[in-house]
């Protein structure tokens, strides 16, 4: 039935509906009661990664698509990190919106992005001075970030892995060190995100990214559910899974 267009739309009335519908389960899963799937068809992921990599911020390229970038606003404004460590700095972008978030939301926050290459840093990004870019191996996360550090940095923290490689090593490693309250964002899990350098066009051979990292991701978080749980609030925001963070939004508890 369609409605009728005399009739003004109440905002009220659908605000409240989702958050009646929000109250009725559970916001935190452990992975165990989580599928590895997601509303989002390949079609839909692989037109909307045209957009994705077409995103900047302030000049530079930001590589988030547009429902994780809302997502992680809303994240940030909930957690108001003390501290964003990033793994993935690319060009800087997104260190630099993360930054530029906190900043306008009045957090005092230290924002660290970590890149094996930083000549890969936009000239706008390198001259922040919101963010520190520390050039690191993933593989040696423990030389990059070391105990003494780490023990220092206010929490809580919000963590993103975007440099897609030794997954379970850095989460094994920052384990030790993180607390109650923290979060954890690993992204690109959805095995139908675009693998690196493949086409976007089906036609032109697009190449999904494939289970490797949400499995490990699984690897990580099974048997952990005493420590970090899934945020559905946040996996499933616009439905299922509608995200390129398949399970990847995580609450240390
Ligand atoms: C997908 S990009 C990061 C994008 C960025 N976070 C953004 O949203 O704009 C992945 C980055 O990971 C970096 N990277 C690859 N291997 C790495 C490693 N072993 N250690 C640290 N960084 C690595 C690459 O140099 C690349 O800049």
């Amino acid at each position: 039935m369609e409605a009728d267009p005399k009739v003004p739309i109440n905002y009220h009335t659908l605000e409240a509906e989702v958050i009646a519908e929000l109250r009725t389960r559970d916001r935190f899963a452990p992975i165990e009661e989580r599928q590895d799937t997601g509303v989002l068809a390949l079609d839909v992921i692989s037109s909307i990664s045209h957009g994705k990599y077409q995103t900047f911020w302030r000049g530079v390229s930001l590589m988030k698509d547009p429902l994780d970038q809302t997502i992680l606003q809303q994240l940030l404004w909930e957690l108001k990190p003390r501290t964003v460590i990033e793994f993935g700095a690319y060009k800087g972008g997104s260190a630099l919106w993360i930054a530029d978030m906190l900043k306008l939301f009045g957090c005092q926050s230290r924002v660290v992005s970590i890149d094996i290459d930083l000549s890969l840093l936009d000239a706008e990004a390198r001259k922040s001075s919101d963010v520190e870019f520390i050039q690191g191996d993933s593989f040696q996360v423990e030389k990059v970030l070391s105990s003494t550090f780490l023990e220092n940095l206010h929490h809580p923290w919000l963590m993103m892995e975007d440099a897609h490689v030794n997954l379970v090593g850095v989460l094994e490693y920052l384990d030790k060190f993180t607390e109650p309250g923290d979060y954890i964002c690993v992204e690109d899990t959805n095995p139908l995100a675009p693998g690196a350098g493949q086409g976007l066009v089906k036609k032109r051979g697009y190449k999904a990214y494939g289970p490797s990292k949400m499995n490990d991701l699984r690897k990580f978080l099974t048997g952990r559910s005493d420590r970090y749980l899934v945020d559905q609030k946040y996996t499933d925001f616009f439905g299922y899974n509608a995200t390129w963070n398949m399970n990847g939004y995580l609450k240390r508890v």
